[in-house]
């Protein structure tokens, strides 16, 4: 059988510390790797003026090897073109995109890198899956030296319209390269028809079936794979979890109380400040409410050296501290706000002990945190999802509450109607939730997107067909 050279920006090294990168991506590949044999390939955490050979280590058949970058190389790729232009334009927020040509060469420079290190270890039969926003050239760098492998790249975060996508300066350098993979994967419809958008009025790219694409001498295809969880693995982690110490003293610190919770890194593209509106006029308008409910948002920094999410993370405290000045009591904090990362059972533990899960991001490729609070529940007494429609999750999760995150009073009328949800409702709702996420579990993506990328015969619709059908 093929190896699998699996390459992204964060590599999942197991530390055996119970913590995985933030992120949705660390997360997915992680699952993903687990079930193979091959070799996981990214940066390593570290910047450095000397980069030595690459680090490899290997467990349970996964051979992870990471380099560290240059300090002023890794400052151009990740903070200053990844971070300030590409995540700010896809998440279709072109007024936070600072571009510079320094950057982006940087970026295209990283990028070479990588294929240059890579160039050392691969076969010619090697099936090669790129993943994210930060190696969007990496298949054309790889090209150019050489490599006539089998390429798939598959984009975690969401994908705009052509007409946001072409305010990205030398965006055919950068979203045109990716007709030189093979097989060019997306988490929605949505997503994979404003590529397809963008192939055809800006690439000149010709199709016939909208799924198969023809640029000059390459051919490549499209198409959609919803990244999915270990749900019956979340049930597990989740029911064991609220035993543990850690989750039994968050439950009496409620003294009887409600929880609602939100679990983001802290970053713009979460909506965490208009979900904190929602909340705020969830409290206005049901008086009722005051003193019986806790809100707990969990928020990791996250890229703090870029000024627009610093700036974030100053007004999200400022908004906390007004919101419980002005409706706390002596004996009562509305919302509590912790900027840790928890380890995963942790997490699991506490998504399942709340009533309602908010996951209200402005943009979203998919949002995992929604699946795992559904995976979470209790079957026989589930909590309530509030989704926002604009998470990719939403195209699957249609028993959640949708919400539009820009609404504070339908923000607030999800939460009251969370909490008041009739039994019979919410285990209706989890039951058609969880057997969604069964239906498209973590190793069915991995799979459908690797079948697709190796055996070529095969249809690319096929997932959201079974997803819809369930
Ligand atoms: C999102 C991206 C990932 C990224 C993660 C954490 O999930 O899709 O590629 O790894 O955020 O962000 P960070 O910048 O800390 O890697």
């Amino acid at each position: 059988m093929a190896r699998l050279v699996v390459i992204s920006n964060r590599v999942a090294v197991p530390e055996g510390n119970g913590k995985a990168p933030p992120g949705g991506l660390a997360v997915a590949v992680d699952a993903a790797m687990r079930e193979r044999e091959g070799i996981w390939f990214g940066w390593s955490g570290k910047a450095s003026e000397t980069p030595a050979a690459p680090a490899a280590t290997e467990v349970d058949h996964v051979r992870y090897v990471v380099t560290d970058l240059r300090p002023t190389e890794f400052d151009e790729y990740y903070h200053g073109f990844a971070n300030r232009v590409l995540w700010p334009i896809l998440h279709y927020r072109v007024d936070l995109a600072e571009f510079s040509s320094a950057n982006y060469e940087g970026y295209l420079r990283v990028n070479a890198f990588f294929a240059d290190r890579l160039s050392e270890m691969l076969q010619p039969d090697d099936v090669i899956w790129v993943h994210d926003y930060h190696l969007m050239p990496l298949a054309r760098a790889l090209r150019i030296r050489g490599h006539m492998n089998r390429i798939g790249f598959f984009l975690h975060i969401p994908l705009p319209p052509p007409d946001l996508l072409t305010t990205l300066p030398k965006h055919k350098a950068i979203v045109g390269a990716l007709t030189d993979f093979d097989l060019i994967g997306f988490q929605t419809e949505n997503d994979a028809g404003n590529f397809a958008r963008y192939l055809t009025t800006t690439i000149g790219a010709a199709t016939r079936d909208g799924r198969l694409y023809q640029v000059g001498d390459r051919a490549f295809r499209i198409g959609v794979f919803p990244v999915g969880i270990d749900p019956h693995g979340i049930r597990k982690l989740a029911s064991r979890a609220v035993k543990s110490s850690f989750v039994s003293d968050l439950e009496r610190s409620l003294v009887g109380r409600s929880m609602v919770i939100g679990v983001d890194r802290l970053d713009y593209s979460k909506g965490i400040l208009h979900r904190i509106d929602g909340y705020q006029r969830f409290l206005e308008s049901s008086p009722d409410w005051r003193g019986k409910v806790t809100y707990l948002q969990i928020a990791p920094r996250s890229r703090s050296d870029i000024p627009e999410y610093a700036d974030m993370d100053a007004a999200v405290s400022g908004k906390v501290g007004h919101i419980n000045g002005l409706y706390g009591d002596v004996a009562w904090v509305p919302l509590r706000y912790v900027n840790r990362n928890y380890r995963r059972s942790e997490v699991a533990g506490m998504l399942r002990l709340a009533r309602a899960g908010l996951v209200t991001p402005l943009r979203d490729g998919m949002n995992l945190v929604a699946k795992e609070y559904v995976a979470a529940q209790d079957p026989d007494d589930p909590g309530v999802l509030i989704l926002s429609e604009f998470a990719g999750a939403a195209a699957e999760l249609e028993g959640a509450l949708l919400v539009n995150p820009h609404d504070h009073d339908e923000i607030a009328s999800a939460i009251r109607n969370a909490l008041e949800m009739t039994i019979t409702e919410r285990r209706a709702r989890h039951s058609d939730m969880f057997a969604v996420l069964e239906a498209n579990d973590i190793k069915y993506w991995a799979k459908s997107f690797l079948d697709a990328l190796t055996l070529p015969g095969r249809p690319m619709n096929w997932l959201s067909q079974r997803v819809r059908t369930h």
